[in-house]
């Protein structure tokens, strides 16, 4: 076992868990990750089940790599993430040359579970929810490459939306310790690392699990964070409502390391959806955090997620949307037609809303959204913003690739060796997809 091949589908969430299996495989077997599945020997699936048709997605690459197995060596493959832990045995029926089936919580033991497969010639699955076992399993994170990086402090869900599947996948919330954190981060910043986002399904719901810290919560683990030398900017994703109290607000006032950017999905903009949804929380209410946090941080932008044509959801519900994506000047946000999930307590509710309604809603969202954002792109043309720099660009390697606090890319002229520092840049133009600038001073602007 020498050669590793990972495919993620879905979320950010995924994509921090596929590098760790990397990590945890380069460590336990000596196993280095190649660019194509031909050259792998063992090939991980790491899966989403959040939307429609996860699970078709799924086999249909299990399809695509099932002649990889008619090789003399055979390769091996695991199937992990929200999808093998909805599907189960199910999966296993139905792809019965799959090797390794592994839930979210369990890809602490894939070294295990590798070693078993091949010890004992027989399929290994293990779906159960460990929790934090995943984290105390995982290892430190030597050579990690790059100016940003992904850090997971909190998992699983307990709100129950009615439409949403991941409680069932990802099990109960529960939060990393404090120490552990810190930990991490301070390993990833002492590698050139300059800007963290911390991830959790419902990050702002963090609370370190009682022991040494007390009972810190996700206002405190932000102000320990931002106490760390290097530390450039800081964001969190994805925030609930409901979990954004008068604490976290002041820290958004408090640490300008915060990056002035809130993703803090709202799903509909009609309380009549939002009960239907049970994301308990009114629009007014809504409204409220948001110009809360206007006021702590006044050049805050908002994204968030929407559902449309959700069971029940009329031209009027769907007008409220609109009106509050108007409202709240949404930037650059996610959004979706309703799919019915399995488990979800909206597969009662009749799914209403015909397909050609939920397309042309989503269309008009869309279409509203992208002029919002192009709207602000157009208002940053000739200010200056701070510019933490990726790497170089993609498509002129003389140039330089970065981020605004608003998360839009920049591409502009420099010296060389730029990437990681934070700069002044000025914004030149506003394209479609990102921003042209002119570095102003090798330091950030304020
Ligand atoms: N249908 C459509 N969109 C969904 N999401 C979650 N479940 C569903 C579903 N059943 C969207 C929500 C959530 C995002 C991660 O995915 O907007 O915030
Ligand atoms: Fe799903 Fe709602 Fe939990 Fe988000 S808060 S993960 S949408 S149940």
């Amino acid at each position: 076992m020498r050669h590793l091949y990972i495919k993620t589908f879905g979320c950010q969430m995924n994509e921090y868990d596929s590098e760790r299996m990397a990590e945890l495989l380069a460590r336990s077997h000596g196993m280095e990750l190649v660019e194509t599945p031909e050259e792998a020997d063992l090939l991980i699936l790491n899966t989403c089940s959040i939307r429609e048709k996860a699970e078709d997605k799924v086999y249909t690459q299990l399809g695509f790599w099932r002649p990889l197995k008619e090789r003399d060596p055979q390769p091996l493959i695991a199937v992990g993430g929200c999808v093998a832990s909805q599907e189960g045995e199910r999966l296993r029926r139905r792809a019965p040359f799959v090797d390794i089936v592994f839930g979210p919580q369990t890809l602490h033991r894939l070294p295990d579970l590798l070693d078993a497969r091949l010890a004992e010639r027989q399929p290994q699955l293990d779906l159960s929810f460990p929790e934090l076992e995943k984290f105390d399993r995982l290892p430190e994170r030597p050579g990690r490459q790059g100016a940003t990086a992904f850090v997971t402090v909190q998992e699983g869900c307990d709100k129950f939306c009615t439409f949403c599947v991941v409680p069932h996948t990802r099990g109960r919330e529960y939060s990393r310790p404090l120490p552990e954190i810190v930990r991490e981060v301070r390993q990833l910043l002492d590698q050139g690392v300059a800007e963290i986002t911390l991830l959790g399904q419902n990050v702002n719901a963090y609370r370190a699990p009682s022991g040494l810290i007390g009972d810190a919560d996700f206002a405190d683990l932000l102000r320990r964070l931002a106490l760390l030398p290097g530390l450039q900017r800081l964001r969190y994703t994805t925030s609930h409502p409901n979990n954004l109290g008068e604490r976290l607000i002041a820290a958004h006032r408090d640490l300008p390391v915060l990056a002035p950017h809130l993703h803090l999905p709202v799903q509909s903009g009609s309380d009549r959806i939002l009960r239907r949804m049970h994301r308990k929380h009114s629009i007014a209410e809504y409204l409220e955090k948001v110009a809360a946090l206007r006021e702590a941080r006044p050049e805050i932008r908002f994204s968030s997620d929407f559902i449309v044509g959700f069971p029940g959801e009329t031209d009027a519900d769907f007008q409220a949307t609109m009106d509050l994506i108007d409202q709240v000047r949404f930037d650059q946000s996610f959004s979706f037609k309703y799919s019915p999930r399995p488990n979800t307590p909206a597969l009662k509710l009749k799914d209403s809303v015909p397909e050609p309604v939920k397309e042309e809603r989503l269309a008009i969202l869309q279409t509203r959204i992208n002029q919002l954002a192009q709207d602000y792109s157009r208002a940053l043309v000739g200010s200056t913003q701070n510019v933490l720099v990726t790497g170089p660009s993609r498509r002129d390697p003389n140039e330089w690739t970065g981020k605004t606090g608003c998360n839009r890319s920049v591409n502009f002229a420099g010296p060389k060796g730029l990437a990681g520092q934070m700069l002044a840049v000025e914004i030149t133009e506003a394209l479609p997809n990102s921003l042209r600038g002119r570095l102003t001073a090798m330091r950030a602007a304020s």
